[in-house]
């Protein structure tokens, strides 16, 4: 469902910001063109690259982990025309400058899907001070140059989902 709400990812790159074990990076790759698997974790690098010669031949090389800075995902000027970051947004430091660097390497009109951890009282996922509102991603995203599109509160139980473009 999360990744249905990218939309048509034929022919378009994307970046999974804080891949870790590549949960959604390796079923991005049979739908987009290319995968950048982006981690600050060299083991889980070297765990994304183990796990790309597993994939079916005739995708397989549509997969590439990326080492990258706490500070910057290492994208190309508009290299990535869809973005995820899944359950990490609240582990970046400086995120208004963080979004400002990335916005760069976004295409125009390209999307950019955060998933993180409802703040109150939820049982499941980091503690509370590894969660941060649904308002202050909001916030941050306008103040980086982003325009949110789509708010999703109720479709996950856990997480919400906040969707951005760049204009
Ligand atoms: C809780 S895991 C989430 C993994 C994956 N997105 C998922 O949902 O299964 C957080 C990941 O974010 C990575 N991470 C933390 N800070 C980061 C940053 N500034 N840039 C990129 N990755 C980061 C960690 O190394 C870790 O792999």
């Amino acid at each position: 469902m999360v990744i249905s709400m990218l939309g048509d990812l034929n022919g378009k790159t994307v970046a999974d910001i804080g891949a870790g074990s590549g949960y959604f990076a390796f079923r991005l790759t049979p739908k987009a063109e290319k995968v950048i698997g982006i981690d600050i974790d060299p083991g889980f690098i070297s765990f994304l690259d183990s796990m790309k010669v597993r994939l079916p031949e005739s995708y397989r090389n549509r997969f590439e982990s990326r080492l990258a800075k706490p500070d910057d995902p290492m994208l190309g000027p508009g290299e990535a025309d869809a973005v995820i970051i899944v359950n990490t947004y609240a582990y970046i430091d400086n995120r208004t400058q963080y979004l400002k660097t990335l916005y760069k390497g976004i295409a125009s009109r390209g999307r950019l899907l955060i998933v993180d951890f409802k703040k109150n009282d939820i049982p499941v996922g980091p503690p509370d001070h590894f969660r941060i509102t649904l308002n202050d991603v909001r916030r941050e995203l306008v103040s980086a140059g982003f325009k949110v599109v789509q708010v999703d509160l109720e479709s996950l139980d856990y997480q919400y989902i906040i969707i951005a473009e760049k204009e």
